[in-house]
């Protein structure tokens, strides 16, 4: 079947298989790798992306339910001018990079809640990111990188 979404701010349209997931339409087809496949099956988050505002984890959903949306994937944070969006920069910058694995899912997550909600309690972080797993980090400095990605979205908004 052939879908048509925006991505990253660009229309695609594509020829895809009934069965085939939006996670290894984006990866595989695609090209866009920052996408990480964890556990495929919902548990980890690795996957997540945003799609009509929302963070969704890829591994879970049919690329065909796709069509008429719009995607953001963690290639598309970055600005032209090669100006990381706040939540990459406080990720790097508060020390809640490890492996690396798990960010751009986590990136995605707190970017959707950031999107709607730009004075995020702890507790409203953590229900956000609560379906992402990193197995190095350490929560407390992931929730620290998005507490001051909040406060740098609020400045930038003044
Ligand atoms: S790979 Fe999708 S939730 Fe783990
Ligand atoms: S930084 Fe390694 S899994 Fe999170």
């Amino acid at each position: 079947m052939r879908i048509n979404f925006r991505l990253n701010g660009e229309t695609i349209t594509t020829e895809i298989e009934d069965s085939m997931r939006a996670l290894d339409l984006l990866r595989e087809d695609l090209g866009l790798t920052g996408t990480k496949e964890g556990c495929g099956e919902g548990e980890c988050g690795a996957c997540t992306i945003i799609v009509d505002g929302n963070a969704v984890n890829s591994c879970l959903m049919l690329a065909a339910e796709l069509d008429g949306t719009s995607v953001e994937t963690i290639e598309g944070l970055t600005g032209s001018d090669g100006k990381m969006h706040p939540v990459q920069r406080s990720f790097i910058d508060k020390g809640a990079v490890q492996c690396g694995f798990c960010i751009p899912g986590m990136i995605m997550s707190a970017k959707s809640l950031l999107d709607k909600n730009d004075s995020p309690s702890k507790e409203e972080i953590e229900a956000a990111l609560e379906g992402n797993l990193c197995r190095c980090t350490g929560y407390v400095r992931i929730i620290e990188a998005v507490e001051d990605a909040a406060s740098i979205i609020r400045e930038d908004r003044k």
